[in-house]
């Protein structure tokens, strides 16, 4: 998507968040986070893109639909056993 818009992709990473916090409920949460700010993230490209890019736009949706399937899977292993209600932070 970088080079079809004439770009050139970045071989930088972000920062890496290291908690030291090792418990799998832990990470899980960290998981959490990091798909909450990958879907906003995909929300805002939706949103500076529509009505000016139907590429742009459809890979927002896209994006977000899988980001949505993400956060969705997450939850569900935070849930305590049997529990239907989505897992709330
Ligand atoms: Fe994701």
């Amino acid at each position: 998507m970088v080079t079809l818009l004439g770009g050139h992709p970045s071989l930088k990473i972000g920062t890496l968040l290291e908690t030291e916090k090792h418990d799998v409920g832990d990470i899980l949460q960290e998981s959490l986070e990091h798909e909450k700010a990958a879907a906003a993230s995909y929300y805002e490209l939706l949103k500076v893109s529509e009505g000016k890019s139907i590429l742009l736009e459809e890979y927002a949706r896209e994006m977000i639909v899988g980001e949505e399937l993400h956060l969705d899977e997450v939850n569900k292993l935070l849930r305590k056993s049997g529990d239907v209600k989505p897992f709330r932070s």
